[in-house]
């Protein structure tokens, strides 16, 4: 039973913690949980003055009238708190509606380097008056092969490494089939690029077993190779830098004859040599060659009277020498840090 000093000095302490409490609260939110702790019909005041009778009768009149007091202050307290804290809200809520803010950027997505380096390429094509046809992922052995002087066991499969769906059915190892398939039903004079996805059963640092080709190949009467030359090198300069060196290197490819890859001088060291042109100073960037004669014969094109050239380019590869990326594999990650650099 409490005494009446310990009941005096419980008021006392009631009161300090109380105006602790409440110069503590800084959200509108909190000030219910205070006024029913202290203020409300069950609260600590309450409790003290029901306690009030067991004080010696003398000094009841006192200890009520200063828990009336106390409680009356903290009543106007918490009124003038309640009312500082719904200002400074209103005031919060006025700073969130500034409308003179800058509107909220959304993030735009970007063509995938593959794409853009793709389009540029075209482009540049397209420019020279070459025509742009697609054709299927899922080829024939006839068109990825037979038609471009490939028969069956010729050693010049084994450049492929071809993914098979059955004997006859497979996943295109390069864009040029799209010769084939467009000599065979159009005739001359031709002037054509077929991009797209071809695929290799290869994976390493330049490798990816799904990769993308720009075929490109024109037939007319008279074509020589100086066209040829002519062509690679407008496109070279205008995708590369306008004084970019390129050669013309003698090469193998059963449906061209002759054949020639072309390097341009390396794009990362100048021509002095590094890592990246094996310090040859050179860069591979296609293969190409006047149309072999027996692709004509498949086709029913006479050898005598049209010649042509053909030309085969690897986007990633031209991508990677252009904006210096050494993994291939980077372009199939999806990792956004590296795509959102283009
Ligand atoms: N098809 C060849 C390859 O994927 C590239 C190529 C070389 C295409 C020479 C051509 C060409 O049209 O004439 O490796």
């Amino acid at each position: 039973m409490p005494n009446m000093p310990s009941m005096y000095e419980e008021l006392l302490r009631l009161k300090s913690l109380a105006g602790e409490e409440l110069a503590a609260i800084s959200q509108v939110g909190e000030l219910e949980l205070f006024r029913v702790k202290y203020l409300g019909r069950k609260g600590e005041f309450t409790f003290v003055l029901r306690q009030l009778g067991q004080a010696p009768p003398e000094e009841r009149p006192r200890l009520g009238q200063l828990a009336n007091e106390i409680k009356q202050e903290l009543e106007i307290a918490f009124a003038e708190r309640e009312a500082r804290l719904i200002e400074a809200d209103a005031g919060t809520i006025k700073v969130t509606l500034d409308l003179t803010l800058p509107g909220r950027t959304i993030p735009f997505g970007k063509l995938h380097p593959v794409t853009q380096v793709m389009d540029a390429v075209c482009a540049i094509f397209e420019g020279l008056g070459f025509a742009v046809a697609e054709g299927p992922d899922v080829e024939v052995d006839f068109y990825n092969f037979e038609a471009l002087n490939i028969p069956a066991h010729h050693p010049a499969r084994a450049m492929h490494d071809t993914f098979y769906i059955s004997d006859s059915l497979l996943l295109r190892t390069h864009t040029s089939p799209m010769q084939a398939r467009i000599m065979e039903k159009e005739q001359p004079p031709l002037r054509v690029i077929a991009p797209g996805k071809v695929y290799r059963c290869d994976s390493d640092i330049t490798h990816t077993p799904m990769f993308h080709q720009v075929e490109g190949f024109l037939v007319d009467r008279h074509i020589s190779f100086a066209d040829l030359k002519g062509v690679l090198s407008v496109f070279i300069t205008r995708m590369f830098a306008q004084d970019t060196p390129i050669r013309f290197r003698p090469s193998f490819f059963p449906f061209t004859e002759p054949s020639a890859e072309v390097d341009i001088g390396c794009v990362l060291c100048g021509g002095k040599g590094c890592r990246v042109c094996k310090h040859t100073g050179w860069l591979e960037i296609l293969g190409a060659g006047m149309i072999d004669p027996e692709v004509f014969k498949k086709v029913g094109y006479d050898p005598e009277e049209y010649s042509g050239f053909a030309f085969g380019l690897g986007i990633e590869r031209i991508a990677m020498l252009k904006y210096g990326i050494t993994d291939i594999r980077l372009f199939y990650e999806n990792d956004l840090r590296f795509l959102s650099q283009f």
